[in-house]
């Protein structure tokens, strides 16, 4: 197994070294190389996604990804920072189906800002479409007009094409789980999502066996607080897709808790943590390292096809917190708080 580790910037070494960790004490046959990417690719070769890294990328089974960003790179033009590099690999790669679960572990229960009963068995997947969308679209840019203004215009646009192989994704993860797929959409107001609605409700005749439902962004978004428990799958576009993924990520306790798996059609994937680099913490030893110990998992389930190995990181990590180990932002009364490298330690003693 080629895995390329491109940890990135802020918190992403940190979390990167215990996810590697990890996988290290499976003792697994796998070969591991790290690349700079985002504000790391840009100090190493001027270019966030450094052309050797994203050979490096192209040429391994998965990558295993960090985080980017920090706010010193905020200044650079827009092609030289460190988020197009991520944006650019999600492409490159044909990294289209974006999974993010949202799963509460009991332990954490007290840890949400929802009332525990609200969420205590909380499990959903998102499914985000990762190539398409008002990210992508053409046209785009900030131009000034003839009246000397300045008008700054993005595109939201989605072929059938795109919406029907994200739809697939979608109703085969249902399929192995509670068989509901519930479509977020503003079909109300845009046509480009009028016209997703339209392939949904055209796929779903191929699965018979699944519920599909429909709703409004702004709706889920306000039932996900609501009621988050009806929800098994989520599928939805770029913009709405890591809009609702962070919000969803609150009713597990923390972003710090949640994975993310970027396939391709082959099941090639991209393994990341949900969460951004958080530079105001980088470098002390406070971040949360599950979210990119629990894509590690999803990494050996989802590419390597390896359920065993992946279902004993899940179990390790719920052991660990189990036997109370807790980073701050997980911490509650009582437990025992640790940092980033101990929480990695409590993982591995716990496999
Ligand atoms: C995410 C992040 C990225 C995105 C940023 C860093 C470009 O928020 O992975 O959700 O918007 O997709
Ligand atoms: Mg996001």
């Amino acid at each position: 197994m080629k895995i390329a580790v491109l940890p990135g910037d802020g918190i992403g070494p940190e979390i990167v070294a215990q996810a590697v960790k990890v996988l290290k004490a499976l003792d697994l046959n796998i070969e591991m190389t790290e690349a700079p990417i985002g504000g790391a690719g840009y100090e190493f070769a001027g270019d966030p996604l450094p052309e050797s890294t994203l050979k490096l990328a192209k040429e391994a089974d998965a990558v295993l990804l960090g985080a980017v960003g920090d706010w010193k790179y905020d200044k650079l033009e827009r092609h030289l920072r460190p988020e197009r590099g991520l944006l650019r690999i999600r492409k490159e790669l044909n990294l289209f189906a974006n999974l993010r679960p949202a799963l509460l572990y009991p332990e954490l229960a007290s840890a949400s800002t929802l009332k525990p009963e609200v969420v205590s068995g909380l499990d959903i997947m998102i499914v985000r479409e990762l190539t398409g969308d008002i990210y992508f679209g053409q046209p785009r840019g900030i131009s000034t007009l003839e009246n000397g203004e300045r008008e700054g215009v993005n595109t939201m646009r989605y072929s059938e094409s795109e919406i029907r192989r994200i739809g697939k994704v979608a109703f085969d993860i249902a399929m192995k789980r509670n068989k509901k797929v519930c479509s977020v959409d503003k079909a109300n107001v845009l046509e480009a999502t009028e016209l997703w609605r339209q392939v949904m409700i055209e796929i779903s005749k191929d699965y018979p066996e699944v519920e599909l439902s429909h709703m409004y962004v702004d709706n889920a978004a306000m039932q996900l607080i609501r009621a988050p428990k009806q929800f098994d799958v989520m599928v939805t576009g770029n913009i709405f897709g890591d809009i609702l993924s962070d919000e969803a990520s609150m009713l597990t306790g923390s972003i710090g808790m949640l994975p993310s798996a970027s396939l391709d059609a082959n099941n090639k994937g991209m393994y990341e943590p949900s969460h951004g680099s958080a530079p105001d913490i980088a470098g002390k030893d406070v971040a949360n390292p599950l979210a990119t110990i629990l894509s590690a998992a999803m990494m050996l389930r989802y590419t390597f096809n390896d359920e065993a190995n992946a279902q004993r990181i899940e179990d390790a990590v719920k052991e660990a917190l189990a036997q109370g180990f807790r980073t701050a932002d997980i911490w509650t009364e009582g437990c025992n708080k640790v940092g980033c490298a101990a929480m990695g330690d409590a993982v591995v003693a716990a496999l």
